[in-house]
C-alpha cells in the first residue's frame, strides 16, 4: 500500500480479533471407512494439476460421449466444462442404479403427519415414475430440450420425480421454494419464460394441510402482469384422487396429474443425450437489486462436482442412508438431496414437515426408525432443537457417522451441542461454505483428512484456491478481514444468470478482473460476496454477506426485494430493511417505513406492510418489526442511512451522523425503537465483533 492510501482503510482490512478454537480430530471408526482417507487426494488436485484434476469427478458419471476439452475458456467469464462431452443427468441419477440396485430405496418419503408410514421409493419405482411423468411432460405438456419449466412444489417424491423428469428430456427447471408466494412464484416464472407450472394441490406443514393450489393462480395473474403467459398448471395431489384446495380448477389450463398419467402408464422415455454445457436448472436467488437472479446451473459439470463432493465430502457411500433436512427449493436440496445422493446411488430422505412437529424429538425418532447415519442441516435448526429439545437426542438409538452444518456461520458453543449431543460424540461434522450460485461446496475439511475446528468453515475444499482481497485488491494477510474469492473456475459454478449476463459479469467478476479482454483463468477471480478471514492455518471463517442481503435462517433476502414489497403498500412513502441479530435465526428482518403526508402511524400501518411482504415474498421473509418513523436519517444526497437505523435496532453504537441531512432524527428513532424493545424484553445480547462490524457497515455510505 503506498502512502496516501493509507488513510482509507476500509472496514474490510481491519483486525478481527477472536479466540481459534482447538481442533478435534474425527474418529477413527470414520477414518476406516471414509471415501478419502489418503492424503494423496490433496496432490491430486493441487493447482498445477488444474484442470485436469476435475476429471476425477466426470469420471464418476457415465457419458454417452466423453469431452474434448476439460476446460474451455474462450469466452471468459462464461466457463465450458467437459466441453464436447454428452450425457443426461436423469441416466446418470436412476437408470444406472437400476441394473444393479434396482430394489433398494432411492428415496424414502416421512409424511409429517407422524401417523403415516414412511414411503420408499425404490430405484426401480424412481425409473418408472420418471420416465411416465417424462413422457407425459413431453406429449401432453408439449415440453422440449431447452424449454423452461417452473416448479412450486413441497417436499414430497414427486419433487424430485418432477425434477429428473425433465432432466430426462433437458427441460430446464427452475423449482421455486414451497413457502415463496404466489407473487414471488408469478415473478419467477416471468424471468424465465416458462409456459408450463407444476405445482401440488396441498401439503402438511406443522399439522396443518396448507392449501397450495391457491398460489399457482396469483403466481399466474403475476406472471400475466409481467408478460408471460403460462397455459398449463400440472397439479399433483397430496392425496391422489382427493383435492386438497378449496381453488377451482381452471378448465383446459389445470389438470391433476394423477388422472392425466393414466394415459402414460408404463411408457419409456429415452434419455435425451445433451451437451455437458447445457443447462439443468435455473435456481433463483436474491441479490442487491429487487429483480431475483436465475443462477443458470449446467449438466456436466454441475453433476460432476455435486457427484464429486457427495462422495469426499458427505462421504456418501452407495450402502448409506443420507438425510438432509433442508428443503429441494433451495440449492442444497437440489444439489445434496437429490443430484449428488442419487447420481452415487445411495438413499436419500425426504422429510415433508417441520422438525419440531409434533415435538423436538421427531428428528431423532426417523433418524432411529430409518437407520440414518448420515445426516445434514442448518445453524438455525441446530440453535432450533438445542433450546426447545436439548436433551431428546440422547433418548433415541441413531448413530450418525457424519454431519453436516450449511448455510450460516455457527457458532462455537452451538457446534458443540451438535457435536456432542446429536453427533453423540461419534460423527465428524462438516461446515459445509457455498451458495446458490457456486453449486457446490467451496469451504469445509475433508472430514476423514482435517480436524474439524467449530466456527471455521475449515480450509478451501480441494481444486478451490481462494484469496482474500481488500477492496482494491491486494490481498490481505491472515488474521485480517476481506472479500473472500476464489480465484480459479471448478465444474460447479453457475454459467451466467438467465437472461441477464451483464449483470453475471458485473456483480460476481468486475470488482477484481485484472484485464476485461483476457482469456487466462487466472485474471478472473470470482467474488463471492462474503466477508471471511483466514487463520495462519488456512482455516477461512465466513463473516457473512457483504452486499445489502440479509441472511435469515439461511435464506438469501434482498433488502431492496423487502423493500419494494413494503412499497406496494400505497401509504407508504419511503422504507428500509435491515438485518438484527437473532438468537435462533440468526438474523431476523426489521422494516423502517415512513408515510406519505396525511397518513398517521398505526399498528394497522405496520401490519400493512408484514402482508404486503407474505404476499410478495413469502411468510420467511415476515419482519420482527415494522417501525413507523417520522422520517429517515439520510446522506445529503438523499440516501438513507442503513447504518445508522440498522445500529438503532441492534443496539449498538451508532457511530457518526455528524454528515447526515438530517442528523436530528436518529435521536427520537432510538428512543421509540429502543423503549419499545426494552419493553418487550427484547435487547438482543451484546453483539460479538463479527457482528458489530456488520451491522455498523451495513449498506455502507
Ligand atoms: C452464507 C446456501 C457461513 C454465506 C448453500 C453465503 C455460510 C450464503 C455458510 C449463500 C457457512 C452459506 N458458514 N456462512 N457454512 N454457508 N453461508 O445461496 O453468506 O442460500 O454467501 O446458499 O450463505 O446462501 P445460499
Amino acid at each position: 500500500m503506498t502512502e496516501g492510501q493509507e488513510a482509507q482503510v476500509s472496514e474490510a482490512q481491519i483486525a478481527v480479533h477472536w479466540r481459534e478454537e482447538k481442533y478435534i480430530y474425527p474418529p477413527e471408526s470414520f477414518i476406516a471407512q471414509a471415501n478419502a482417507a489418503d492424503p494423496a487426494i490433496f496432490d491430486r488436485f493441487a493447482e498445477d494439476r488444474f484442470p485436469e484434476c476435475f476429471t476425477e469427478y466426470a469420471d464418476l458419471l457415465s457419458w454417452d460421449k466423453k469431452w474434448d476439452t476439460v476446460l474451455d475458456t474462450s469466452n471468459p467469464p462464461y466457463w465450458k466444462w467437459f466441453a464436447g462431452g454428452r450425457l443426461n443427468a436423469s441416466y446418470n441419477c436412476v437408470d444406472r442404479h437400476v441394473a444393479a440396485h434396482g430394489n433398494k430405496a432411492a428415496l424414502i418419503w416421512v409424511p409429517e403427519p407422524e401417523s403415516a408410514e414412511p414411503v420408499a421409493v425404490t430405484y426401480r419405482d424412481l425409473y418408472r415414475r420418471v420416465n411416465e411423468f417424462a413422457a407425459l411432460l413431453r406429449d401432453f405438456a408439449g415440453l422440449k430440450a431447452g424449454d423452461r419449466v417452473t416448479l412450486h412444489m413441497p417436499m414430497v417424491p414427486e419433487l424430485p420425480v418432477t425434477m429428473l423428469a425433465c432432466a430426462r428430456l433437458g427441460v430446464i427447471h427452475s423449482q421455486v421454494f414451497g413457502g415463496f408466494s404466489g407473487n414471488a412464484c408469478g415473478t419467477r416464472i416471468a424471468d424465465s419464460g416458462s409456459r408450463v407450472l407444476i405445482t401440488m394441490d396441498s401439503y402438511y406443514r406443522s399439522g396443518e394441510l396448507v392449501d397450495h393450489k391457491v398460489k399457482a393462480d396469483e403466481a399466474l395473474a403475476e406472471a400475466h402482469k409481467q408478460g408471460q403467459e403460462a397455459d398449463k398448471v400440472l397439479v399433483w395431489r397430496r392425496h391422489p384422487g382427493e383435492y386438497g384446495s378449496q381453488t377451482p380448477m381452471a378448465e383446459g389450463r389445470d389438470f391433476f396429474v394423477d388422472e392425466v398419467i393414466g394415459s402414460y402408464r408404463g411408457q419409456l422415455v429415452e434419455p435425451v443425450s445433451l451437451p455437458a454445457e447445457a443447462p439443468l436448472f435455473l435456481m433463483y436467488t436474491s441479490g442487491t437489486t429487487g429483480r431475483p437472479k436465475g443462477a443458470q446451473h449446467s449438466i456436466g459439470g454441475y453433476l460432476a462436482y455435486v457427484t464429486g463432493t457427495s462422495k469426499y465430502y458427505q462421504d456418501i457411500h452407495p450402502d448409506d442412508t443420507y438425510w438432509c433436512m433442508a428443503d429441494i427449493g433451495w440449492i442444497t436440496g437440489h444439489s445434496y438431496i437429490v443430484y449428488g445422493p442419487l447420481s452415487l446411488g445411495t438413499t436419500s430422505v425426504i422429510y415433508e414437515g417441520t422438525p419440531n412437529y409434533p415435538d423436538a424429538g421427531r428428528p431423532w425418532r426417523i433418524a432411529e426408525r430409518l437407520g440414518v447415519n448420515i445426516f445434514h442441516t442448518s445453524p438455525t435448526a441446530i440453535r432450533m432443537l438445542r433450546k426447545v429439545g436439548p436433551d431428546e437426542p440422547a433418548k433415541y438409538n441413531y448413530h450418525f457417522k457424519h454431519m453436516t452444518t450449511v448455510g450460516e456461520p455457527i457458532e462455537p458453543e452451538v457446534w458443540r451441542w451438535y457435536h456432542k449431543a446429536v453427533g453423540k460424540g461419534e460423527a465428524v461434522i462438516v461446515d459445509t461454505w457455498w451458495q446458490t450460485e457456486t453449486g457446490g461446496f467451496l469451504g469445509s475439511s475433508l472430514p476423514a483428512l482435517n480436524p474439524m475446528k467449530p466456527g471455521s468453515c475449515g480450509p478451501a475444499v480441494i481444486g478451490i484456491y481462494p484469496a482474500i482481497y481488500d477492496e482494491d485488491g491486494n490481498e490481505v494477510p491472515d488474521g485480517r478481514a476481506g472479500n473472500i474469492c476464489i480465484r480459479n473456475p471448478w465444474p460447479g459454478i453457475m454459467q451466467t444468470i438467465w437472461g441477464q449476463p451483464e449483470r453475471f459479469v458485473d456483480v460476481y467478476y468486475a470488482k477484481y478482473n485484472k484485464n476485461p479482454d483476457s482469456k487466462d483463468w487466472h485474471d478472473w477471480p470470482y467474488f463471492a460476496g462474503d466477508g471471511a478471514v483466514r487463520a495462519p492455518d488456512g482455516y477461512y471463517r465466513i463473516l457473512g454477506r457483504v452486499d445489502d442481503v440479509i441472511n435469515v435462517a439461511g435464506h438469501r433476502l434482498g433488502t431492496k426485494e423487502l423493500e419494494s414489497a413494503a412499497l406496494t403498500v400505497p401509504e407508504i412513502a419511503e422504507a428500509a430493511a435491515v438485518p438484527v441479530v437473532d438468537d435462533i435465526r440468526g438474523r431476523a428482518v426489521e422494516m423502517y417505513v415512513s408515510l406519505k403526508p396525511g397518513f398517521a402511524a398505526s399498528d394497522e400501518m405496520a401490519g400493512k406492510v408484514t402482508q404486503a411482504i407474505e404476499v410478495e415474498i413469502g411468510k420467511i421473509a415476515r419482519p420482527k418489526h415494522v417501525w413507523v418513523v417520522p422520517d429517515m436519517p439520510k446522506t445529503r444526497s438523499g440516501k438513507i442511512m442503513r447504518r445508522v437505523i440498522a445500529s438503532v435496532s441492534n443496539f449498538a453504537d451508532i457511530g457518526d451522523v455528524t454528515t447526515l441531512a438530517n442528523p436530528e432524527v436518529v435521536e427520537g428513532i432510538r428512543h421509540h425503537v429502543q423503549s419499545e424493545k426494552v419493553s418487550k424484553n427484547e435487547v438482543p445480547r451484546e453483539l460479538t465483533e463479527a457482528e458489530y462490524e456488520e451491522i455498523k457497515s451495513f449498506g455502507a455510505e
